[in-house]
């Protein structure tokens, strides 16, 4: 599976990454992001957003949990899973129909809710180191790392 690492030395470097990375998305895809508190998770989906050609603001998701974003082919779901506790909520809320086969789910803190996510397509990792942010892209099924494959030679 591809898995690709970059250092990212700013905010900009982060913006730019993640509007590389959309790309790879495909309708359907699931990504998870992994990181610390002020990594830049969310500052990493506003660059996918921009790259898909959104150009609104973007408000992290931190007490409602998801902020949808319409495009012409999916729903892009942005989940903050930081604050969620209740896994009976997540069927309640209507949010395991968020993960279908033509939506793409982005997941800040999937950890949270483990024992009801489905697997990811791709996982984000940022780490902050002393220059800035180290990025990992990971592609976690046959599928992502197609898409992946495909992006990258275009
Ligand atoms: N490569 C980078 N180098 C230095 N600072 C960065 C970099 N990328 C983003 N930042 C900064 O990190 C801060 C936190 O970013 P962001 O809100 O995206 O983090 P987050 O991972 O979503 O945090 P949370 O877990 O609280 O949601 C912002 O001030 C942003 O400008
Ligand atoms: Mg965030």
């Amino acid at each position: 599976m591809r898995n690709l690492t970059q250092d990212l030395a700013d905010e900009a470097a982060t913006l730019q990454a993640g509007t590389q990375f959309s790309n790879y998305l495909r309708p359907g895809c699931i990504v998870f992001l992994h990181g610390d508190l002020g990594a830049g998770k969310t500052t990493f989906v506003r660059g996918i957003l921009q790259g898909l050609g959104y150009s609104g603001k973007v408000k992290s998701p931190t007490y409602t949990l998801v902020e949808p974003y319409t495009f012409t082919d999916f729903v892009l779901y942005h989940f903050d899973l930081y604050r969620f506790t209740d896994e009976e909520e997540w069927e309640a809320a209507g949010f395991r129909e968020y993960f279908n086969a033509h939506d793409v789910c982005l997941v800040e803190w999937p950890e949270k809710a483990e024992h009801v996510l489905p697997k990811a397509d791709f996982e984000i990792k940022i780490d902050i180191v002393t220059a800035g942010r180290k990025l990992q892209i990971m592609a976690m099924t046959a599928a992502a790392d197609s898409y992946m494959g495909k992006a990258d030679t275009e």
